[in-house]
């Protein structure tokens, strides 16, 4: 059973994409074993407890110093001995000892088709925002691992969604979540923890069920 455990700051929609997918066993080979959040009022914090996942707040404004903050922060993780680390909608940028402590083993969800709208300053209904401007049809979400750059490890997996005349950002948000974050986080969870995502330097392969490395049902 893969251990997972989930960082988000805000509403918590991916989070529960990931609970309710264990809980109807999309996900049959990993459990969440701690939710952190940097924001008190995260309401990823409630959906964690109402779910029986113990969830802690680590804020940077409790800690004198970002040093102070990312040491509390890896401590935090460390605790809790995860497999698998899940950024689901964290905006903090995850410190160099975090990523360094846990290679390859960091995930994020990007909402956009990665290289495109990613990178300093694209997170949120931001990305949704630039999107519209630039005018693209076709926009989406990513999933990758997290290395030392921004928006930069290897891609796992992406899904597509349409974008129709005359939406708004906010109505673009709503559509990715449900069209393609929802659906791509729990699935790239499951293939990490049937070990079926293959790291190979900037890229990733999704091997073959019957070419399942630990098989673990
Ligand atoms: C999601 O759209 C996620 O992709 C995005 O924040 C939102 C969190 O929503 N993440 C980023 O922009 C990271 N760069 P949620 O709290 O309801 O899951």
């Amino acid at each position: 059973m893969l251990k997972v455990l989930v960082c988000a700051s805000g509403g918590g929609t991916n989070l529960q994409a990931i609970i309710d997918r264990i809980a109807d066993r999309t996900i049959r080979n990993a459990g969440i074993v701690r939710v952190i959040s940097n924001n008190p009022g995260a309401f990823a914090l409630e959906r964690a407890r109402a779910a029986g996942i113990p969830a802690v707040c680590i804020s940077p404004k409790s800690y004198e110093t970002r040093e102070l903050f990312n040491e509390a922060l890896l401590q935090g993780i460390n605790e809790a001995e995860p497999d698998l680390i899940v950024l689901a909608g964290f905006l903090v940028a995850i410190p160099q000892i975090v990523v360094d402590a846990y290679p390859g083993k960091i995930i994020n969800i990007h909402p956009a088709l990665i290289p495109s709208f990613c990178g300093k300053g694209f997170y949120g209904l931001k990305v949704h925002e630039k999107a519209l401007e630039r005018g693209v049809k076709v926009t989406g979400a990513t999933v990758h691992f997290v290395d030392g750059g921004l928006d930069s490890g290897p891609i796992i997996l992406q899904k597509a969604v349409s974008i129709p005349e005359g939406i708004t950002a906010k109505e673009l948000q709503a559509k990715v979540m449900h069209e393609a974050e929802w659906i791509i986080l729990p699935e790239a969870i499951e293939l990490i923890a049937e070990g079926r995502v293959q790291q190979d330097g900037r890229t990733t392969h999704i091997l073959p069920e019957q070419e399942r490395e630990g098989q673990n049902t």
